[in-house]
């Protein structure tokens, strides 16, 4: 047995920030204790002296590998998951794609296989139903009892991930009887495909004609339909990578009316616009395809950046996760020069989620607790992995990061550690900082060197989720 003693340290929880002794045993906690606490005996005591102890990061929401337009998403699960260590996530759930014609089995399959032996950090999935029908429905059933329990579903991409609202209504019909969660992309991808056409037609090729073509009224139709049919399934549903005022106003309001509705945002859409970085012409003309993800990068002129955090602050936005999706702008981003309509959809940003989000602890928008509580605890309860992952309480994997808040980083593709070959966040300037990540009771990332080893990285099984009402 190893026994590990963090000293003089703040650890902050989802309910706020106390000075603890936190006593680690091999891969698990097991005890908090008062600053100073006599007769405690460790193989090792690591300083923590200035630093916030916080739970390691969950990102709810990567892409490794991914098949899209023709090219894979840079990331390898090796390179991705070491980069989210450095950037002190030490839980991934990536998604596993099934997509129409092919078998749900096989297709999770090939996830576990790209994702054992690979990871830095410990990983889940959720699953990609890209063909609801009779098969694939039966077969959530063996997912959810093997520890996959969501399932994403698309109102955007016809004929590549496409539901449409019988598929959806029968996906969430099987989800409310699993007690298992479904998550949307709610964008309404007939209505999206017309205007994206119709651009096109008339020359509108630049990558700003992706956010153009993609309006935010489209994805508050998305929702507000989303959330129909799963009221009318009686099943709880979660929206991924909810960009607009538009969207949220749907989520807030089904949230008062009391419903399991919830959802997520990502920083992009905290941070980045569609005239500033989507309409960014750059040096060749298209600078922008560096920012095409979908839902797409909002106006600067309306006012989804001030809602989205007013959003996390109520809890209408519950998590931040990252819709990891990187692809290099050089060979890849490249495909779609001539049409945005081709240019692989995605950003890549696993690696700065927790600094990202924690520069919102220090403008004001966020509480150092609701910082902790939207990048890991909730992420951990609405997933099933609570309080496994997610806390840092006597009996829960000690997944443990020390953040320096005197820290002072800038972000930039020179030195960020993703496989993608620019940042969307070229340029920040990050106050605070991570300096020590544990995984398992395992240093993985100590004062920027990389401690970790390829293969220490668990699958973890997922329970049904905690966090519904
Ligand atoms: O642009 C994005 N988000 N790419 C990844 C696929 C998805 O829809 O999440
Ligand atoms: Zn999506
Ligand atoms: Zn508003
Ligand atoms: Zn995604």
């Amino acid at each position: 047995m190893t026994r590990t003693l963090i000293t003089n340290g703040t650890v902050v929880s989802a309910t706020g920030a106390i000075a603890h002794d936190v006593l680690v045993e091999d891969e698990k906690v097991v005890a908090l204790l008062a600053p100073g606490t006599q007769g405690i005996t460790a193989d090792t005591t690591v300083d923590a002296t200035g630093t916030y102890v916080v739970p390691g990061g969950i990102d709810a929401h990567t892409h490794m590998e991914l098949p899209f337009g023709g090219t894979f998403s840079s990331d390898t699960f090796e390179t991705g998951t070491r980069a989210a260590a450095y950037g002190g996530t030490t839980t991934i759930i990536d998604f596993a794609v099934q997509t129409a014609g092919n078998d749900v089995r096989e297709s999770l399959d090939t996830w576990y296989g790209k994702a054992e032996g690979e990871c830095a950090v410990d990983y889940a999935f959720h699953m990609i139903i890209g063909g609801v029908d009779d098969a694939s429905l039966k077969l959530m059933g063996d997912l959810v009892a093997e520890g996959i329990t969501s399932f994403k579903l698309f109102m955007a991409y016809p004929g590549v991930f496409y539901s449409d609202d019988g598929q959806i209504l029968r996906a969430m019909q099987r989800a409310a009887e699993l007690g298992a969660l479904i998550s949307m992309h709610a964008e309404n991808g007939i209505a999206i495909d017309v205007l994206a056409e119709q651009a096109a037609a008339r020359g509108e090729t630049a990558p700003i004609h992706h956010g153009i073509t993609r309006p935010a009224r489209l994805e508050g139709e998305a929702t507000h339909r989303a959330i129909q049919l799963a009221l009318v399934a009686g099943a709880p549903v979660y929206f991924v990578h909810l960009s607009s005022s538009e969207a949220l106003a749907e989520v807030v309001r089904a949230r008062a009316e009391g419903h399991n509705v919830f959802a997520e945002t990502c920083p992009q859409y905290l941070y980045l616009t569609l005239e500033d970085h989507l309409g960014a012409p750059g040096e060749d003309g298209f600078e922008g395809a560096k920012y095409v993800c979908s839902s797409p990068l909002r106006s600067k002129h309306e006012h989804h950046h001030r809602d989205l955090w007013r959003g996390l602050r109520t809890n209408d936005l519950a998590i931040v996760a990252t819709d990891h999706c990187p692809f290099c702008f050089k060979d890849q981003k490249e495909l779609g020069r001539d049409d945005f309509r081709l240019i692989p959809n995605g950003i890549g940003g696993v690696e700065h989620r927790m600094d990202l989000v924690y520069q919102g602890v220090v403008t004001g928008e966020l509480s150092l607790a609701r910082w902790v509580e939207t990048c890991a605890t909730t992420p951990a309860r609405m997933f099933g992995m609570y309080p496994k992952k997610g806390v840092i309480a006597p009996g829960s994997d000690a997944d443990i990061v020390l953040y320096d808040p005197q820290a002072r980083t800038t972000i930039s593709a020179a030195t960020h550690h993703m496989a993608m070959d620019y940042s969307a966040y070229e340029g920040f300037e990050i106050a605070g900082g991570v300096r020590t990540v544990m995984s398992r009771g395992t240093v993985v990332v100590d004062r920027g060197q990389y401690l970790g080893t390829k293969g220490h990285g668990r699958f973890v099984p997922r329970g049904l989720s905690s966090y519904l009402r």
